[in-house]
């Protein structure tokens, strides 16, 4: 196993809880070399040398081989990420907003430069859901992934039929707890999770779609009546995703406001938890649960992701037929 040296884009809350995991994991041999930055006049935890606001020095340090890559600018996201698969660093990266956009270019990229590319934390947090959708038995056709893929607005639905409080109350609570979005609107409009769904639609179906060819109905369109009724009826309410094979071979997605009663495994979902079941042919019906955002949890994936890469792991997109550009005919990609 080779040394790791990071290049680390972003401190934020994710960077901030890279740099936790690390300290506590020694037996990998990673550490972050240096971070670049944006925000001159912020206070850092670290010592300043660590620190760089220009981009090209993160880029053109050859002794760092691996970029990480935890900024909230998904436009400039894609310039790191591209500009360091081009020069050989392999990337992790949690930017789902970016991959959302991406995928197809990113994909490609990958193919000429053979630099992988990982981002488990990219679709909910701790969960290790990309890992296993890509390396779902080729054999057992998989024929739905439904759940609850953004934390926040699980958060924000929890405490509004726990507490009973206003939906601006635990918004306020969910983005003091560092699970929101900068821009929390990504969040209560139902896009983040749809971001995700693009990730999930690609390694459990090999379908290479763009985020607005999804429906996407956010919590923002309810009104704090829809928490009062699902309460007085005894019914847990949830922004689920779903992704579903239809008996024509077409997958129909979206992110959904949903009503689910209480013995429903979604339903126990609580906080900033996500949930995603998977439902397959011979395995049947699996439920994945665990933390869908916060500095830790988040960062555990991105842990998992840089050990990966010290046995050489890449995702294969194998259920990508032929290549990207077939994926992305309308037959194939085509989504209700
Ligand atoms: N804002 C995101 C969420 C963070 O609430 O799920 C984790 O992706």
């Amino acid at each position: 196993r080779s040394d790791i040296r990071i290049g680390l884009f972003g401190f934020g809350v994710v960077g901030q809880g890279l740099h936790t995991v690390l300290e506590r994991t020694p037996g990998l041999r990673a550490r972050i070399g240096r971070i670049g930055v944006k925000d001159r006049a912020k206070q850092r935890s670290l010592p300043t040398e660590l620190f760089t606001f220009d981009r090209a020095d993160l880029l053109n340090d050859e002794s760092l081989n691996v970029i990480v890559e935890l900024i909230d600018d998904a436009d400039e996201a894609y310039h790191i990420v591209t500009e360091a698969l081009r020069r050989g660093k392999a990337v992790v990266t949690a930017n789902k907003k970016m991959l959302a956009e991406h995928l197809p270019e990113l994909i490609e990229l990958q193919r000429q430069t053979g630099t992988p590319l990982l981002y488990e934390a990219a679709a909910c947090a701790s969960l290790p859901v990309i890992r296993n959708l890509e390396e779902y038995y080729d054999t057992d056709l998989l024929e739905a992934v439904e759940g609850i893929i953004n934390g926040s607005t699980n958060y924000i639905l929890t405490a509004m039929h726990r507490d009973a409080i206003s939906f601006a109350e635990a918004l306020s609570k969910a983005q003091a707890l560092g699970f929101a979005e900068s821009n929390p609107a990504l969040d209560v409009e139902g896009l983040d999770a749809r971001n995700k769904l693009v990730l999930l639609l690609t390694h459990a179906f090999g379908l290479v779609t763009s985020p607005q060819q999804i429906l996407a109905v956010g919590i923002d369109r309810l009104s704090d009546l829809a928490s009062d009724y699902a309460r007085e009826k005894g019914l847990a309410l949830k922004l689920i995703a779903e992704a579903r094979r239809l008996p024509d071979g077409n997958v129909a997605a979206a992110v959904l406001p949903t009503l689910v009663r209480p013995e429903h495994e979604l339903a126990r979902v609580q906080d900033e938890y996500n949930g995603l079941i998977t439902q397959s042919g011979f395995a049947d019906r699996q439920f994945f649960l665990g933390r869908g955002a916060g500095a830790v949890p988040t960062a555990s994936a991105v842990l998992s992701d840089l050990s990966a890469l010290t046995y050489g792991y890449r995702y294969e997109y194998k259920k990508i037929s032929q290549n990207i550009d077939s994926a992305l005919t309308p037959d194939a990609a085509e989504v209700d």
